[in-house]
């Protein structure tokens, strides 16, 4: 979709938000798919509440992204613009046992900054890839951790109330990869509360994290991370490995060698064939066990 309303175009430098015309998503997702569309980065959080209703006064369609590490995106021309946070410098701010996060920070970068200043707790999330924001929307966690255990203060942008709201942790719910975050909800920055730990034993439960998941996922490939959330008591990943499906393609679009709940791209995979592989998949697992696997990655379909 192509900004064309002047009035908006105007408005945006003095907001703090820069347009970047044309944008193929497939270049700032993980998966490497995803149509083309205008993008608006945005740059000061306390413009956000104007710029949102100057998007539905113009009624300009928008979805806002993260680190683009857990999405399946649509081909072709999108019909809505993508908006997307840039960090501020500093990102990460750290008093006593408190990280302040900016939501567009890279996580791992967090997990490694929270560490120098003996902050542990957050090694399991070391592999974890997207931004702190994305990491908060759907609880992202790894190897025992969850992000969700550190949140002590949020502010979002909400657009219920079209404010921004500063949120006590204890007012979210963190289920297994689910909030009770709002769909309209924005994350703008978190305050952490992380255990003291020295440097050193952090960094030895990093480099166990780590080498864990080399050895039992495909790091170096183009993929969404687990496509699919692990039903209660199983993993979907097992499940698909036990039908023999890894390797399984549909054009580019392919279930990894390594671990089977991972989805790859292994060249030029469009978004139809890797819904396509997705839909089979399901099919398959629901005909075997009679369960219906649930998508963990979110699909921007609509
Ligand atoms: N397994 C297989 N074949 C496979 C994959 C897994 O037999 O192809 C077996 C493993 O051998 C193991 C069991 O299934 O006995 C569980 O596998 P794993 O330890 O890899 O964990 P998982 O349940 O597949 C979950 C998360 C990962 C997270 C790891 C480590 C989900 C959907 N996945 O995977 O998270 O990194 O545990 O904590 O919850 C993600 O959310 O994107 C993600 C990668």
């Amino acid at each position: 979709m192509r900004i064309e309303n002047a009035k908006l175009i105007a408005a945006l430098p003095e907001l703090g938000v820069e347009l970047r015309p044309s944008v193929s998503l497939a270049t700032t997702t993980s998966l490497a798919i995803g149509g083309t569309t205008d993008m608006l980065l945005i740059g000061r959080h306390q413009h956000i509440p104007q710029l949102m209703r100057l998007l539905a006064a113009e009624q300009v369609p928008h979805r806002f992204l993260g680190g683009g590490t857990n999405v399946l995106i649509r081909d072709g021309e999108l019909p809505w613009v993508v908006l997307q946070l840039t960090a501020s410098k500093p990102d990460i701010r750290i008093e006593s046992n408190f990280a302040y996060v900016d939501a567009a920070a890279d996580l791992g970068r967090t997990v490694t900054q929270c560490a120098k200043s003996d902050l542990g707790g957050m090694e399991g999330l070391i592999g974890v890839p997207g931004t702190v924001g994305g990491a908060l929307r759907m609880n992202a966690g790894a190897y025992g951790t969850q992000i969700g255990a550190y949140v002590r203060e949020l502010e979002v942008y909400r657009e219920a109330s079209g404010e921004i709201a500063r949120l006590q942790g204890e007012q979210i719910r963190f289920d297994y990869r689910h909030t009770s975050f709002a769909p309209g909800d924005i994350m703008l920055t978190v305050k952490l509360e992380l255990p003291s730990k020295p440097y050193r034993e952090i960094l030895e439960g990093i480099r166990v994290c780590n080498q864990k998941r080399r050895s039992s996922q495909p790091l170096n490939q183009k993929s969404a991370g687990c496509i699919f959330k692990n039903p209660p008591g199983a993993s979907a990943g097992r499940m698909i490995d036990e039908l023999g499906l890894k390797g399984h393609r549909v054009g580019d679009a392919m279930v990894s060698d390594k671990h089977a709940n991972f989805f790859i791209n292994a060249g030029a995979a469009s978004c139809a064939d890797m819904l396509q592989l997705v839909e089979y998949v399901r099919g398959r697992v629901r005909q075997a066990h009679g369960v219906e696997l649930e998508n963990e990655v979110y699909f921007w379909q609509d």
